[in-house]
C-alpha cells in the first residue's frame, strides 16, 4: 500500500496524529468495549436523512432497497469522516489464534486495516489469482479488490455492489485501466456466462434474500475451472444448505474453514474502534450488530455457535 502511505504522510499534522492514534487504540478499544464505557463519537452527519436506522421490511425487494439504503448511508458517513479515504473495508476481519494459516502473504506488525487484509489474504490463500480475471461481488469500499491487486497481479478486476454511494467511491479510490465497478445485485449478475476465472464475496452473501440464485449466478459467471473465494457468517442451517447446493450446482469443495474464533477476536480488537467513524445519533443497536460489538447479538450468535464464520474455497468443475 504505497500509495497510502504517501497520502497518509500527506495529511495535515492533526488528522495524521488522530489517525495513528485509531491505528493504535485497538488494545484500548478491546478493553472500552470489555468495560462497555462509551467511545467519544466523531463526524457527526450534516443531514439526519443519513442516520442509520433499524428498519427491515421483509420482502425481497424491500429488503434489498432497505441493505442499499443502509450502506449508502454507511459509506456517505465515512466519507465525511476524516478517515474516509482510508476506510476499504466493511467486515470484520481476521487476527489469528494458532491454528494452521492459508495466506502466502505476512503482513507487518503494523499494517493499515490488518484484521481485514488478513482476512482477503485467508481467504485467497494460494489460489490461483495471478493473471486471471476477477469479480468481487458486495465489494463495498473496494478493500479485497485492493488488496488482490496489491499482492496477486491479477489481468482485471471487477467489483459490483448494490450500493450506489459506495460504486462512486471505489471508482474514485481505485478505479484504473484493469480495475471496474458496476452498481448491481448479486442475484443477477450484469455479466456474460463464463466471463471470470475468479469471484470473490466477502461477508455480503447474509444480505441476499435469495442466496441460492446468487450462488446459481457464481457459478454461471465463473469459466470452467474458477474458483468460487466465499466467506460470511451464517446459520449452521444456512450453512448446511449452502454446501448441499453448491456441490449440485457442480462446485467441488476445496477448502471449508470455519474461522469464527479469528472474527471474533478481530471484534474484540476493533469494533469499538470502527464505532468512532459513524455518526453517534444512529440507531446504537443496529450499529452494535453492524460492528459486532462484543455484547451484540451478531457476536453472541457467533460466540454461542449457532452462526459461524466461514471460508468456503470450490472450484468449478469442468
Ligand atoms: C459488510 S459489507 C462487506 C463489503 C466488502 N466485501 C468488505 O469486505 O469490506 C456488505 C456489502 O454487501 C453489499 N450488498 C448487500 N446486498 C447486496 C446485493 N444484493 N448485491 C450486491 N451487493 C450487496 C452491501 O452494499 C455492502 O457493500
Amino acid at each position: 500500500m504505497g500509495d497510502l502511505a504517501r497520502r497518509i504522510a500527506g495529511l495535515p499534522d492533526d488528522a495524521r496524529a488522530k489517525l495513528a492514534s485509531l491505528l493504535k487504540g485497538r488494545a484500548e478499544a478491546a478493553r472500552t468495549a470489555a468495560t462497555g464505557a462509551a467511545s467519544p463519537p466523531v463526524a457527526p452527519a450534516a443531514d439526519d436523512r443519513l442516520l442509520l436506522d433499524a428498519s427491515a421490511p421483509g420482502e425481497p425487494a424491500a429488503l434489498k432497497a432497505s441493505y442499499k439504503r443502509f450502506y449508502d448511508s454507511v459509506t456517505t458517513q465515512l466519507d465525511s469522516s476524516p478517515f474516509g479515504q482510508f476506510s476499504y473495508f466493511l467486515n470484520y476481519g481476521y487476527v489469528p489464534d494458532g491454528s494452521p494459516e492459508y495466506a502466502v502473504v505476512a503482513l507487518p506488525d503494523h499494517y493499515l486495516n490488518k484484521n481485514s487484509v488478513k482476512l482477503v489474504l485467508e481467504l485467497a490463500g494460494d489460489s490461483p489469482i495471478q493473471g486471471k480475471r476477477v469479480l468481487d461481488v458486495g465489494c463495498g469500499r473496494g478493500g479485497t479488490i485492493h488488496t488482490l491487486k496489491t499482492f496477486f497481479a491479477p489481468a482485471t478486476l471487477t467489483g459490483l455492489d448494490l450500493s450506489t454511494t459506495a460504486v462512486e467511491f471505489d471508482r474514485k479510490a481505485h478505479g484504473d485501466a484493469r480495475t471496474s465497478f458496476h452498481e448491481g445485485d448479486a442475484e443477477h449478475l450484469p455479466f456474460a456466462g463464463g466471463a471470470f476465472d475468479v469471484v470473490t464475496n466477502v461477508e455480503s452473501s447474509h444480505s441476499y434474500p435469495n442466496i441460492h440464485r446468487f450462488y446459481s449466478e457464481v457459478h454461471r459467471v465463473l469459466a470452467p475451472d474458477g474458483r468460487f473465494l466465499y466467506t460470511d457468517a451464517l446459520s449452521l442451517q444456512q450453512i448446511a444448505a449452502s454446501l448441499a447446493y453448491l456441490d449440485h450446482l457442480g462446485f467441488e469443495l476445496e477448502h471449508n474453514r470455519n474461522i469464527t474464533r479469528n472474527v471474533l477476536l478481530s471484534c474484540d480488537q476493533v469494533a469499538a474502534t470502527r464505532v468512532q467513524a459513524f455518526d453517534s445519533r444512529n440507531d446504537q443497536q443496529l450499529m452494535q450488530n453492524f460492528l459486532a460489538t462484543p455484547g451484540s447479538q451478531v457476536y453472541e450468535e457467533m460466540r454461542s455457535g449457532r452462526w459461524e464464520y466461514r471460508i468456503l474455497t470450490l472450484r468449478k468443475r469442468r
